[in-house]
């Protein structure tokens, strides 16, 4: 079964992504290295969702957990 994902944020987390580097977002919310997995999710049912950065910038990472767009912010959090 999976479990409802929790928001350790009710906003996103702006991160300078670096080009050519893979990121995994944390989808489950439970990791302690938000926004990305720390394998916390394990059993949850839930599982991260990788993020390739084509080029350097700033990223807005979904921080309520609850967003239709992951991993990335959608607004979803301000209706909350
Ligand atoms: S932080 Fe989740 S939609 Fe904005």
């Amino acid at each position: 079964m999976t479990e409802e994902s929790i928001s350790p944020q009710m906003s996103p987390y702006v991160v300078s992504v670096e080009a050519g580097k893979k990121y995994f977002w944390c989808a489950c919310g439970k990791s302690a290295k938000q926004p990305f997995c720390d394998g916390s999710h394990k059993g949850s049912g839930i599982s991260p969702v990788a993020y390739n950065a084509e080029k350097a910038a700033q990223v807005y990472f979904c921080g309520c957990k609850k967003t239709q767009k992951a991993p990335l912010c959608d607004g979803t959090h301000k209706k909350l």
